[in-house]
């Protein structure tokens, strides 16, 4: 008898746990119980809302629970994103979440076009948009739900471009959603602090819920806290704590959108200055060109024409793209940078290609980032926006790094490098621009200048610099 009872014992509690399994999950779809603060961004319809805070506080599970909400509705099509491709594919992101929600489902995923196909019609695609120009090929799609997944790695004018694809025609019935993830910090951490955490004006349509690491439950928090409290002060107040730290005082240079120009300016017998800044890497696009125009007819304007980066560059590849400027708009300078790659490049442009390449004076670099940030400051530099925008976008982020003596590392800024060698060239031009002013000694940035300057001295007959691979350096310094 009292086996008997043992047993039924077993059965009811083996009974209770299937019972469980059954109600412990959202919908089919989403096989889970909320948190509280997931509870409030599901329930939550308003147009724009953004899950910020801490990380691994359950931000991108609520994103994709969001994106699920409406899945029953026929038309109803969601698109999550993220900004780069191997960050979308990568494990334990949001993609592979959702293939560990989804795959055992009704649903039927289709590889060729990142979407969960289901059985009501419905539909939910993932993308991403690695250059501020992808935005463009999300032209013509229509979605009821776009979500981002870390907003602060978007810029301002990718997440506005793709409001314009948030549609429904009259027989779509669900409300038309944009959701966000962020941690505070990152490249785009201003625009999105202000339009979401601390708004000039309360707009009821635009809200942010914020989410710590104790409000998920289902983390490992000790482990989590070893690795986050490794970072430096201010990552871990961001990524640790989610606090929205001020950086926008730390931007080199600033773009304002006057200095935009729609088209290319009429110059008068124009002059063509195309700068290089070269790069090593065979992944990231880390070779930047920008061209340059200017009449000397008009007064105080300089125009960037077009810029782009490239990755993986040969010598014979920039050979070949200088000669696509050359015969489009007759150049009348060619500066690249001479650091240790760049003098290897030069002679061999020279020698074997008969480009007239020279290198560019790289000393004070920083004196002359400071007079580049007023010559745009001063509007004396228009940037056409269609062909520059990710340049505009480098000199809208790129972060002076703690001492404030160069830019911050891991931050995109060769384009802006670009800029800067071209501008240089300008300078007898923009004659009202005064001479870069060294610093004084024992002011900020003094030691980096007295060194650029002794490089520059030493260097003036061959073109040596502190950049120049060792073997060179030292032949010098044994001289
Ligand atoms: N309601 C839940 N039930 C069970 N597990 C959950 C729940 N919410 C989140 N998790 C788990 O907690 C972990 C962190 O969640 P998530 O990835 O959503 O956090 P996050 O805030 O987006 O983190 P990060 O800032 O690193 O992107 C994941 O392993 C996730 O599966
Ligand atoms: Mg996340």
């Amino acid at each position: 008898m009292d086996s008997l009872s043992n047993i039924n014992e077993e059965l009811e509690t083996l009974l209770n746990t299937f019972k469980d399994k059954s109600i412990s999950r959202v919908s089919k779809y989403v096989p889970l119980l909320f948190t509280e603060k997931q509870q409030q961004v599901y329930d939550n319809d308003c147009h724009e809302l953004l899950a910020e805070g801490s990380a691994g506080s359950g931000k991108s599970v609520s994103l994709l629970a969001a994106a699920l909400k409406y899945i029953d509705h026929p038309k109803y099509a969601a698109l999550i994103l993220r900004r780069q491709f191997p960050q979308l594919i990568q494990s334990g992101g949001i993609m592979d979440l959702a293939n560990d929600w989804l795959s055992n489902t009704d649903a039927i995923w289709t590889a060729s076009d990142k979407t969960w196909n289901f059985p009501s019609g419905a539909t939910l695609s993932f993308g991403h948009m690695n250059n501020e120009n992808d935005k463009t090929s999300y032209q013509g799609g229509s979605w009821q739900f776009i979500g981002f997944d870390e907003l602060t790695q978007f810029s301002e004018t990718q997440y506005l471009y793709l409001h314009s694809r948030l549609r429904k025609d009259d027989y779509v019935q669900t409300p038309l959603r944009i959701r966000s993830t962020t941690n505070p910090g990152g490249l785009h951490n201003r625009w999105v602090k202000k339009r979401f955490i601390v708004p000039e004006k309360l707009n009821p349509t635009i809200q942010h819920i914020s989410m710590q690491l104790d409000d998920n439950p289902h983390i490992n928090k000790e482990t989590y806290l070893e690795g986050l409290n490794k970072l430096d002060d201010d990552t871990k107040a961001q990524l640790r704590d989610g606090k929205w730290l001020d950086n926008t005082t730390g931007i080199i240079y600033t773009f304002p959108e006057e200095n935009e120009l729609q088209s290319i300016p009429n110059l008068p017998k124009p002059v063509y200055i195309l700068a290089v800044d070269l790069g090593a890497s065979q992944i990231k696009a880390t070779t930047g060109f920008v061209l340059l125009g200017y009449s000397e007819e008009i007064k105080d304007l300089v125009v960037v024409i077009e810029s782009k980066a490239y990755a993986g560059l040969t010598v014979s590849d920039i050979a070949e793209l200088i000669k696509s400027y050359q015969e489009q708009y007759d150049l009348n300078e060619i500066i690249m940078d001479q650091g240790a790659l760049g003098i290897g490049y030069i002679n061999e442009l020279n020698d074997r290609w008969h480009i007239p390449a020279s290198g560019v004076q790289k000393a004070n670099k920083l004196g002359y980032r400071k007079l580049l940030s007023s010559a745009i400051k001063n509007k004396q530099i228009r940037i056409v926006t269609e062909n520059n925008q990710d340049l505009i976008e480098e000199l809208r982020t790129l972060p002076w790094n703690s001492k404030g003596l160069d830019a911050h590392d891991g931050y995109p800024d060769h384009l802006s490098d670009a800029l800067l060698y071209a501008y240089r060239q300008c300078l007898d031009y923009l004659s009202k621009a005064p001479a870069a002013k060294s610093p004084n000694k024992g002011d900020e940035g003094w030691s980096d200048y007295e060194e650029n300057r002794m490089w520059d001295a030493m260097s003036h007959d061959d073109k040596i610099s502190k950049d120049s691979p060792w073997w060179r350096q030292d032949r010098r310094r044994r001289r």
